[in-house]
């Protein structure tokens, strides 16, 4: 379905015949496809992750962030309500709010002074009547006419969601109902934060988006998580995936580790090593639910992931800022009713976390390795064969990519990469 003045590739893209078990690499190295994915997935049908609502608690509160490439303000207004605008003046376009974070009555554009209210009205215009009579803005002018572009906001969990779209439903039914229960199993209760690092890494953001989805790799590539027994193939777990296959959950339970024989025969390096750590209370944690679920992974269409590794409660956030750079942002949580006991240990496991964590700093370098790799190399395609070709939800292995090909399901059915 292409829309009016849509940008359009030069060459179209033929996915392979074997379907989404073949990943074309054109797709993380072609700036014509990044600014297709501006169009139709970031200002298109998907409800796209803002910012926590514990950023912004009180009545002018604002936070900047981004929709794809697109910067946006989101703003709380006297009342409570949640607003969220693209930072663009409607003057010139230039940024209007400068700060990453603050509170405000009103957003005002450095340039020439135009000001907005917390819902994005323009409400001044400097010299709009101009100077002695002279000069100025026409009798005509409507402010009405140029507040700032507005996004659809919802709230869902503490977590705050926009989209451009008329057409998206509600966030809820965007997720479906296993997403939805288990955000409200991690991120159902007021929400205390903890502390937010942000990382540059070198790779296209759809590499990101396979890397959260990859339930195969965190036993072979993140040495510690093996080593320490926190997250492997042998602990009993599995893959769910949203009905619309885009979205998924992959879990873990530790106390069902049993040492399988796999591990050795096939020489798996991590399982080599016996190791004790100078300082075990890193691991000591406490079971949050009777679920017994202690590690998972969550991740939602485009650029969402939630994380809840031990006692470790993460909100990451993914922003392509060209066809191979992505911006990284880890949002570390608690609950407002946490003892300080408990804060105290959910921000020591952060440090497995993160840009330079025990476990997750290879993630930062190994989506870059793909990206390097591939350079050159746009005709040829990788392989997601793992676990099968098919694309469903699996209640025993995670020796799969069946998340990775919902992620691919979703982004061609939204590309309209047939
Ligand atoms: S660009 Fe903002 S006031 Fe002119
Ligand atoms: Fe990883």
């Amino acid at each position: 379905m292409a829309l009016a003045n849509e940008h359009r590739l030069s060459e179209p893209l033929i996915w392979p015949e074997p379907g989404v078990t073949r990943i074309p690499y054109r797709l993380y190295a072609d700036r014509e496809i990044l600014a297709l994915e501006q169009q139709r997935i970031f200002r298109g049908p998907v409800w796209n992750f803002l910012c926590l609502e514990i950023d912004i608690p009180e009545g002018g509160d604002f936070k900047t962030s981004t929709v794809g490439e697109v910067p946006v303000i989101i703003t709380r207004d006297e009342d409570g309500g949640i607003h969220a605008m693209v930072n663009r003046c409607a003057h010139k376009g230039a940024l209007v709010c400068l700060k990453e974070k603050g509170n405000a009555r009103a957003l005002t554009c450095i340039y020439h002074a135009w000001s907005y209210d917390l819902r994005g009205r323009l409400t001044g215009v400097a010299f709009r009547n101009g100077l002695k009579g002279k000069g100025g803005l026409g009798e005509d002018f409507d402010p009405d006419q140029h507040g700032l572009e507005r996004l659809r906001v919802e709230t869902f969990c503490g977590l705050v969601f926009g989209t451009f779209s008329e057409q998206t439903p509600s966030v809820e039914s965007y997720l479906g109902q296993p997403m939805s229960k288990f955000i409200r199993r991690n991120l159902g209760k007021p929400l205390k934060p903890l502390g937010m690092h942000s990382q540059i890494i070198h790779n296209n953001w759809k590499l990101y988006a396979e890397n959260v989805r990859d339930s195969y790799h965190a036993t072979l590539l993140h040495t510690f998580y093996t080593t320490f027994k926190i997250n492997r193939l042998d602990m009993d777990g599995g893959i769910v995936l949203a009905e619309d296959k885009w979205h998924h959950i992959s879990y873990a339970k530790r106390d069902t580790l049993d040492e399988a024989a796999e591990y050795k025969e096939q020489k798996i390096h991590a399982a080599q090593y016996n190791s004790n750590l100078a300082g075990p209370q890193l691991l000591d944690a406490w079971n949050e639910f009777d679920d017994g679920i202690t590690h998972s992974i969550q991740a939602i269409f485009p650029n969402l992931a939630i994380q809840f590794t031990l006692n470790s409660l993460c909100v990451r956030f993914f922003v392509p800022r060209g066809v191979d750079k992505t911006e990284l942002f880890w949002y570390y949580v608690g609950y407002a009713d946490d003892t300080e006991e408990q804060t105290a240990v959910r921000v020591m496991q952060g440090n497995l976390t993160g840009a330079a964590g025990l476990v997750s700093l290879e993630d930062g370098c190994i989506n870059e390795f793909v990206q390097r790799g591939t350079r050159g190399s746009p005709g040829a395609a990788g392989l997601a064969e793992m676990g099968g070709r098919e694309v469903e939800s699996s209640d025993s292995s995670r020796a799969t990519e069946a998340a990775i090909r919902g992620f691919w399901t979703g982004y061609r059915r939204i590309m309209g990469f047939d």
